[in-house]
C-alpha cells in the first residue's frame, strides 16, 4: 500500500516538473529594483497636516521603515510596523506621482487615515503583515493591537485582532477579535500569516507570535482561534548574533517566517534569531485537541541555513523563498525536488538550495516576501538591522535605505493560494 502510494505521489510530482530546466534558469537577470526610497513619506492631504503630525510627534520620519508587502493586480500594500512612536499610518498603498513631479513613491493609508487611527480599536493599531487571497481578492490582515513595542514603554491599546477587507470595494468584510489567552494583548508580536484551504475554502489562517513564541490557528469556520508553542519556536544562542555588512546586532526574535504549502499539507516556519528551518503537518494544527506529545512527533527540522532570515515565501511549483540576511541575498529550496528523493515531502530537506538574487547596497535585510497573480517575487529590503541599531541615516548622503524588488519567476510559478478554491474542492 505505502509502496503504491509512494508511485503515484512520484508519477504525480513529474507529469508537472521538470527539474533540469529549472536548474538552466538565470533569475540573476530579471529582477527588476522597482522602487528606492530614502526615507518613508506619506501623502498628506495638505502641508499644514504634514507640519502638524511633525510638530506633535505623530510623524517622526526616522521611525518609519517598509516592512511587510503584498501586491494585488499591481497595487503595492506595504506595512509601516509602529515599533516606535510616530509612525502616522501602520497598512499602506504605495502611490508614486512621477507624472506630479516627485521622484519619490509615498504612502496612502489604507484603506483610509481613520482606518489607521491610534487608540481607536475599531481602527487598525500596528499591522506587520498581511495576505491576500487571489481566489476572493480579500486581503487578511493581522493587528497586534499594541504600539512600540520596541520601545521600553510599549502601549497596549487595543486587543489583537484579524480584519478581512475586500479588496475590489476597499471595505472592511469581517473582523475576529482574539481572546486574551490565545494572543495577550498585553505581550504578542503577530507578525506573519498565511491561509490554509479545505473543500474549496480558506478554513484556516495561522499566524505566527513572535514575542509569546506560539503559532497561532484561526479556525474560520468554526470562529474560534487556539495556538501550539513549541522548543521550535524560540530563538536560538548561536542565532543571536547577527552580522550584515559589517555591523553586529544582538537578537532574540521567536517564531517569525511562516509558509505554507501549495497542496496545504505542511507549514514551514523559522525563528529570524536560528539557522534552523522546521516543518509541521496541517493536519496537526487543524486539530484543535493536538496535546504536546503529539505536537512534539510531528514538528521536523529540515535544515539548517547558512544564515538568519526573516520572511518566507512559497509557490505553486513548491518553491520556498528565503532571506540570506548575512550575505543580502534570496535563495530558493526546491521543495518538489527534494520531495522526490526522499520519498514525500514530509521526509525532505533542505538540500536543493540556490541563491536567486544577491545586492550588497540595495538588498540589505531582505525583510518579507509576496509572489502576485503575474508570478512576480516581490520583496523588501529595509536596513532593519540599522533601525534597530539607531544609526539608520535618513539624509540623503549615504543613497537610499528602503527598497522594492521584483523578480519573475518561472513560467506558470504563482503564490501557493493560486486556483486553490478549484483544487480542493471536493
Ligand atoms: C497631532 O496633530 C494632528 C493634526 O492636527 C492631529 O490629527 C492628531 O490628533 C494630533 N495627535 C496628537 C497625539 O496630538
Ligand atoms: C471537508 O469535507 C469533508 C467531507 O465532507 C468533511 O468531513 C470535513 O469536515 C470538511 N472540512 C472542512 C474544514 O470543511
Ligand atoms: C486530534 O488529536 C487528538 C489528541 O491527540 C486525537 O485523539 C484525535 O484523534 C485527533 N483527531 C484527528 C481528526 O486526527
Ligand atoms: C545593486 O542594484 C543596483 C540597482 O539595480 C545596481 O545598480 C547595482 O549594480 C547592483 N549591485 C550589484 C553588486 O549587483
Ligand atoms: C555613511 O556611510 C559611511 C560609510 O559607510 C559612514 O562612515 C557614515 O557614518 C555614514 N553616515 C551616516 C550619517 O550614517
Amino acid at each position: 500500500m505505502t509502496h503504491i502510494m509512494f508511485l503515484f505521489f512520484i508519477l504525480n510530482l513529474l507529469q508537472y516538473s521538470n527539474p533540469q530546466i529549472d536548474k538552466t534558469l538565470g533569475y540573476r537577470s530579471r529582477g527588476e529594483l522597482e522602487y528606492q526610497m530614502t526615507k518613508i513619506d506619506y501623502d498628506w492631504p495638505d502641508e499644514k497636516i504634514r507640519q502638524d503630525f511633525i510638530n506633535n510627534n505623530s510623524y517622526i520620519a526616522v521611525n518609519n521603515i517598509i516592512s511587510g508587502i503584498k501586491v494585488w493586480r499591481r497595487k503595492i500594500f506595504v506595512t509601516v510596523p509602529r515599533w516606535r512612536p510616530g509612525v502616522p499610518s501602520s497598512l499602506n498603498r504605495l502611490v508614486s506621482f512621477y507624472g506630479r513631479g516627485q521622484s519619490t513613491p509615498h504612502l496612502t493609508p489604507f484603506p483610509s487615515w481613520e482606518a489607521n487611527r491610534i487608540g481607536k480599536c475599531s481602527a487598525l493599531q500596528y499591522v506587520q503583515s498581511m495576505e491576500i487571497d487571489p481566489n476572493t481578492n480579500y486581503m487578511w490582515v493581522i493587528d497586534t493591537g499594541r504600539l512600540d513595542i520596541f520601545t521600553e514603554n510599549p502601549r497596549n491599546l487595543c486587543p489583537a485582532k484579524l480584519v478581512i477587507f475586500d479588496l475590489q470595494t476597499e471595505q472592511e468584510i469581517d473582523r475576529y477579535v482574539f481572546p486574551n489567552n490565545v494572543v495577550s494583548g498585553s505581550s504578542n508580536f503577530l507578525n506573519d500569516i498565511v491561509l490554509d484551504y479545505v473543500n474549496g475554502s480558506v478554513a484556516y489562517a495561522y499566524m505566527t507570535d513572535t514575542y509569546d513564541s506560539k503559532l497561532i490557528v484561526f479556525d474560520y469556520i468554526n470562529r474560534e482561534s487556539y495556538f501550539i508553542s513549541h522548543a521550535s519556536m524560540l530563538a536560538d544562542e548561536e542565532g543571536r548574533s547577527l552580522t550584515i555588512n559589517g555591523l553586529t546586532t544582538k537578537i532574540s526574535s521567536n517564531i517569525n517566517g511562516i509558509a505554507i504549502a501549495s497542496n496545504f499539507q505542511y507549514v514551514y516556519f523559522t525563528s529570524v534569531a536560528s539557522f534552523n528551518t522546521y516543518q509541521v503537518p496541517t493536519s496537526l494544527l487543524r486539530n484543535k485537541s493536538s496535546n504536546a506529545q503529539d505536537i512534539d512527533a510531528s514538528i521536523r527540522n529540515i535544515g539548517r541555513r547558512k544564515s538568519q532570515t526573516s520572511g518566507l515565501a512559497y509557490s505553486s511549483k513548491d518553491k520556498m523563498y528565503f532571506t540570506s540576511l548575512t550575505t543580502n541575498a534570496v535563495f530558493q529550496w526546491d521543495a518538489r525536488l527534494d520531495a522526490i528523493s526522499a520519498g514525500g515531502f514530509r521526509y525532505a530537506t533542505l538540500q536543493s538550495v540556490r541563491q536567486v538574487a544577491r545586492n550588497d547596497t540595495k538588498m540589505v535585510f531582505v525583510d518579507s516576501f509576496c509572489i502576485d497573480e503575474n508570478g512576480d517575487l516581490w520583496f523588501t529590503a529595509n536596513r532593519l538591522h540599522e533601525y534597530l541599531l539607531n544609526t539608520i541615516d535618513i539624509s540623503r548622503r549615504n543613497g537610499t535605505n528602503f527598497h522594492i524588488w521584483r523578480y519573475t519567476l518561472q513560467p506558470g510559478e504563482k503564490n501557493y493560494l493560486h486556483n486553490a478554491n478549484r483544487r480542493t474542492r471536493l
